[in-house]
């Protein structure tokens, strides 16, 4: 399957070679017409059954509807997703997108601003008149803060110093499951609500320097406080999302998301400054010289960007905006795959036996099989179902011209499960990761982005899913006991649709 698609790009390299230069970006496939007043096409990708949840369902009809075979480009008028000129081309084939890449420019642009999201940190200038954030600002300003906090966040050694406190905050999580499971049948109902309170506090131990113990079965209420606001916060930014945006038109207020989303910001904003302003006491308070590697991440961003700046306290709240949700659904997400292959599931844990309960770096790097699980996972359900990006300079695509400020778009969702990219798509097959020659485009798979906005926080992501798969599977069996198989849709990522229900069966010693 996945030789056709390289017979396919043969064919177009040399239809390409042949003809005069670049065919006129007119002259990409489209829709018929230029669709709707301001929305262009967009009803073409939301509408239902499929919806917005499942948008890349919708992509993959119009692809049928409207392409031949080899064509891998399709042109649509989306001034919703480009409101410079509505020129959105949709990619089909991975390797493209590293041609978009390569034109991205100095500061990536990756989409429209959440501009309800922006409208609440503008009534926060004690921590956002500076900067308002790497997730939300664009320019200038994210460079600013992404080459200040880049370096201390991205390096490995940074997540290598957490290695042991990660580890005891996995054990905590095994004991709340054991603790919190059913007494006769070993059943968690709800476990990504586990697996948040896991993620909150890994991700606050590295942004506030401080355990919270949200995994204890008595909860600080300040803390329990906090959690909840910032899962109430989630919510109502999904619901800000997909809702008629009557805070654009009307007093903001009035509208029941961005009230409650306003409510439980104040709560996360306030308890993250705490946090921070606490931390910079202590560190002056028994500043040594140790090496920077030895320090803490929070203590080396307030060494660089100084006592005074809100940085610190804007970068720490946008791990937790951006680091829970994710990792949290992606460990439920991926234990789904693999309590339903327990065959791949026998294989990981003895890979994890092999390296005892202890964890050191070394042991890290000798996961083979689990990063191919991880892989093999993301490539089923990536979080992003789609990856945006501007090109900023005039570029030559699959033989078209593509000029400036057209938005590229491309579905994670699609190419995880082409049947042209990759053979079985519909099969948990991790040893595709480490077959020697791939066949497939590095570009395929991308779980957390590439080039200078990628994820800034992959190396926690990856330290935090490492070692809880490691702690969860050397203790448990798991077992996926939903009635039927996982459903999941794009709700700011790729969520469940469902509550995730588990057994976890003690293993005999
Ligand atoms: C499984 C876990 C995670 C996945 C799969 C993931 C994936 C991603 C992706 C795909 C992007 C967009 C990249 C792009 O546009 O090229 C992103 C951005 C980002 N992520 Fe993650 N992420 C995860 C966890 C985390 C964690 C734990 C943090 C906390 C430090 C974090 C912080 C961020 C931030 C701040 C951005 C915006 C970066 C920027 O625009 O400069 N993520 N993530």
């Amino acid at each position: 399957m996945a030789k056709s698609r390289l017979f396919v790009t043969l064919v177009r390299s040399l239809s390409n070679t042949a003809s005069n230069g670049p065919k006129p970006f007119e002259d990409i496939p489209s829709l018929p017409g230029r669709g709707l007043p301001f929305l262009g096409h967009l009803l073409h990708l939301s509408k239902q059954p499929a919806g917005v949840k499942r948008m890349w369902e919708n992509v993959d009809g119009l692809r049928k509807k409207y392409l031949k075979a080899d064509e891998l480009l399709l042109r649509l008028n989306l001034p919703p997703f480009n409101p410079l000129n509505g020129r959105v081309v949709i990619l089909f084939d991975p390797d493209d997108a590293k041609e978009v890449y390569a034109h991205e420019g100095k500061f990536p642009l990756r989409g429209p601003p959440f501009d309800a999201m922006l409208m609440m940190r503008d009534k926060r200038p004690d921590i956002y008149s500076e900067n308002r954030g790497l997730l939300l600002e664009d320019g200038e300003k994210w460079y600013n803060i992404r080459t200040k906090v880049q370096q201390d966040l991205l390096r490995p050694k940074s997540a290598h110093f957490y290695l042991d406190s990660i580890q005891s905050v996995a054990q905590e999580l095994v004991d709340i499951i054991r603790a919190e499971r059913t007494l006769e049948s070993h059943e968690i109902s709800d476990s990504v609500y586990c697996f948040k309170r896991y993620a909150f506090e890994a991700i606050s131990l590295i942004a506030l320097d401080t355990r919270l113990g949200c995994l204890k079965a008595e909860i600080d209420p300040k803390t329990k406080e906090t959690f909840e606001a910032f899962v109430k916060f989630s919510h109502s930014s999904v619901g800000l999302l997909f809702s008629v945006p009557t805070w654009r038109f009307l007093p903001p207020r009035w509208n029941k998301h961005y009230r409650q989303g306003e409510d439980a910001q104040t709560i996360l904003l306030d308890f993250n400054k705490h946090k921070v302003l606490e931390a910079i006491e202590r560190f002056k308070a028994k500043e040594t010289d140790k090496a920077d590697h030895e320090k803490p991440v929070l203590e080396k961003l307030i060494k660089k960007l100084g006592h005074d700046s809100t940085l610190p306290i804007v970068t720490a709240i946008e791990m937790l905006v951006a680091g829970v949700d994710t990792t949290s659904n992606t460990l439920g997400m991926f234990l789904y795959h693999l309590a339903i292959n327990p065959d791949k599931q026998d294989k990981l844990r003895q890979e994890f036996m092999s390296l005892g309960t202890n964890l050191t770096v070394k042991d890290l790097d000798k996961m083979k099989y689990f990063r191919a699980c991880l892989q093999e996972h993301f490539r089923l359900i990536p979080v992003g179902p789609s990856t945006i990006r501007m090109v900023r300079d005039d570029c030559v695509i699959k033989g078209y011209q593509i000029p400036k400020d057209t938005v590229c778009l491309w579905f994670n969702s699609l190419f995880g499960r082409d049947a042209s990219i990759f053979e079985n798509p519909e099969q948990f097959l991790p040893e595709r990761w480490l077959e020697k020659k791939k066949t497939f485009s590095p570009f395929a798979v991308r779980p957390f982005g590439h080039g200078p906005r990628m994820c800034i926080g992959k190396r926690f992501a990856e330290l935090e899913l490492q070692v809880a798969t490691h702690k969860i599977l050397t203790n448990f069996a798991v077992k996926w006991k939903n009635p039927g198989p996982l459903t999941y849709g794009f709700a700011l990522i790729n969520q469940p649709d469902q509550k995730m229900h588990f057994q976890f069966e003690d293993l005999r010693k």
